[in-house]
């Protein structure tokens, strides 16, 4: 089973900042997923005066592929002379791709890229009007305390957006059997080419419980969220995308926890392509979990 993240897996390196999520990133599925959700979260905007000053928070923003969408709505409605957008995440690395991409963008907006965490939130911004927590919050161990740091930074009627694609729910029914294979022959590749390297059997234990989404509904009301809108989205995901998965430090460490970094990222190439070839798959389809919430 490929669980990304563990609580200890959050220190970056020199080490780490050579597996970035960048390329992963970059593929069209993933923008149009999160575009959906930015769509879908922004919406709420309407009726709303245009010359309004706005607030938009990017939690866990790492490399800002979703900070850019969000300009890119913001500037489709007309509304992103009034914003300020301001991206945090605990990766130092992350950031500093996230600011560049944005430059690179050639929009004039005003964004800040700050290093923190779902738990800083509160001593790092106020006021805020809309929040996104992307491809993360699996990542965090204690999901409650992470959305009341979330409503604590919000205006009444704020917006909370959030996903993910690893949550109980996210395997497509009939390709459960390929991340086992997956990780399997990327464990006997490793067997045999690394004897001297384990995998940490402590780590593995504290790796993440993955969520329902009946559960994530349930924590948000219970933090104050109404009108919890939840949708499952297949998408259609290359192994070239999985590959690109496969090089990112938090997924390696999750995947194979206590494995140098490169020979993680190695086995589980190997393995990726070595599992798609036994069961005659070019792509593996998955299921986003998509949920919109309002303050009060
Ligand atoms: C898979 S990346 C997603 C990046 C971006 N949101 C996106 O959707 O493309 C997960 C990011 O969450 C960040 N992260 C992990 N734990 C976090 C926490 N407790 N608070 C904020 N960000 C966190 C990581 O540093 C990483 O950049």
């Amino acid at each position: 089973m490929v669980k990304e993240g563990s609580a200890m897996a959050l220190i970056e390196t020199e080490e780490t900042n050579q597996f970035t999520y960048e390329a992963f990133a970059a593929h069209p599925f993933y923008t149009e997923i999160n575009r959906s959700l930015v769509r879908q979260a922004l919406a709420h905007l309407e009726g709303r005066p245009l010359h309004q000053p706005l607030t938009i928070v990017d939690m866990g923003c790492g490399t800002g592929a979703v900070t850019r969408l969000v300009a890119e709505e913001l500037a489709r409605q007309g509304r992103l002379a009034q914003a300020h957008l301001v991206g945090v995440d605990p990766s130092e690395d992350a950031l500093r791709h996230a600011r560049r991409g944005m430059i690179e963008m050639g929009l004039s907006v005003k964004a800040d890229f700050i290093q923190g965490e779902s738990n800083d939130l509160t001593t790092i911004i106020q006021n805020v009007d809309a929040a996104f927590f992307c491809n993360a919050i699996h990542l965090v161990p204690d999901k409650a305390e992470a959305f009341k740091h979330v409503i604590g930074i919000l205006n009444p009627q704020g917006i909370f957006a959030c996903n993910s694609a690893f949550y109980q729910g996210t395997y497509v029914l009939g390709t459960e059997h390929f991340y086992h294979l997956w990780i399997r022959r990327a464990m006997a590749w490793l067997r045999k080419e690394h004897p001297e390297v384990r995998v940490s059997r402590e780590a593995k234990a504290m790796a993440m419980q993955w969520l329902t989404p009946e559960d994530y509904i349930r924590l948000q009301q219970e933090t104050g969220f109404s009108q919890v809108e939840a949708l499952q989205v297949d998408v259609s995901v290359s192994l070239q995308a999985w590959r690109d998965l496969g090089h990112y430090w938090l997924f390696i460490d999750g995947a194979l926890p206590g494995i140098p970094l490169a020979l993680g990222a190695q086995a589980l190439e190997i393995a990726l392509y070595q599992a798609g070839e036994e069961m005659g798959l070019t792509t593996i389809p998955r299921t986003w979990l998509q949920m919109v919430a309002i303050k009060g």
